[in-house]
């Protein structure tokens, strides 16, 4: 597997892959796939990690707590780091390569004066609390995307919003990368998994379920509502949002003691 850490040594890996497939004689090229992570990797990672490798000849990590995107330094400072597991998580799950640049300058060496916006979606939910957030992840998604010249790029579900923008991102732009989305991974007692979680305390993470309960158990927002404000969470935000195939999705944002814990649930379908 190879280490990659800065952003010539990840062209150059991608160019490589071209000119051994022409070697070869593979007609089509190698395909790629591309998972964007900020590590402290888990199951949720490694289910995306695992998709790529059936769908595609190389699979790519990248592993880079981007700074862009957090809106709180100290959200920023405290972000989990566990790169050594992380690169063995990778090996043991067949990654060709991960790109970790060694510092923030490799992706921004034009501090940021570049930036990718979107003026509606990006508003709203987790927009809405946290500015500057989306225009974050959007800048970075589309670096690594292009750094890569991936076929697909996977996400998770569990940021259903993010997979939305990024979507309607690679649409608007014309990427020629397959945007792939995945389900939420959840530990058995309906958390959905986060490296979030490794921040909460026994006592919270005892009450940390109790947000997915109340998305799948309440008959309507305002009882899921009483619910979650009950087992002691502080809500940002819940709402149902109803996508354009008719899907009715509930999202909620909530905090639990310092921690900020997000879910979404499918909970109706039009006919
Ligand atoms: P991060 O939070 O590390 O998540 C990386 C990817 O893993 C995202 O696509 C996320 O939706 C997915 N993921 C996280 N938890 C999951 C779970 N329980 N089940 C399924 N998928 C899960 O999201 C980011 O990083 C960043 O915003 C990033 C896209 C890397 C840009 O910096």
């Amino acid at each position: 597997m190879k280490i990659l850490e800065t952003t010539k040594a990840f062209q150059a890996w991608r160019v490589k892959l071209n000119a051994k497939a022409a070697y070869l004689g593979v007609t089509g090229g190698t395909s790629v796939g591309i998972v964007p992570t900020m590590g402290a990797l888990h199951e949720g990672h490694r289910s995306l990690l695992k998709r790529a490798r059936i769908e595609n000849d190389f699979v790519v990590l990248t592993l880079f707590v981007n700074p862009t995107q957090f809106n709180q330094a100290s959200d920023l400072e405290k972000y989990p780091k566990t790169l050594e597991a992380d690169v063995r998580l990778a090996e043991a799950t067949g990654v060709d390569a991960v790109f970790i640049p060694r510092d923030s300058e490799e992706m921004y060496p034009d501090t940021y004066r570049y930036q990718v916006s979107e003026k509606e979606f990006s508003k709203e939910l987790c927009g809405a609390s946290r500015p500057g957030h989306f225009e974050g992840m959007l800048t970075v998604v589309l670096k690594l995307l292009n750094l890569a010249g991936a076929d697909r790029a996977y996400f998770g579900e569990k940021d259903f919003q993010q997979l939305t923008l990024i979507r309607g991102m690679a649409e608007a732009f014309f990427l020629p990368t397959a945007i792939v989305g995945c389900p939420t991974v959840r530990e058995e007692d309906g958390l959905a998994m986060s490296s979030r979680n490794l921040r909460l305390t026994p006592a919270e993470r005892k009450i940390a379920p109790l947000l997915h309960a109340a998305l799948t158990g309440a008959s309507d927002l305002n009882q899921a509502r009483i619910k979650i404000e009950n087992a002691g969470f502080k809500i940002d935000y819940l709402e149902d949002r109803r996508s354009k195939d008719g899907e009715l999705r509930r999202f909620v944002a909530a905090y639990l003691g310092e921690v900020r814990l997000i879910d979404n649930v499918v909970v109706g379908v039009r006919v």
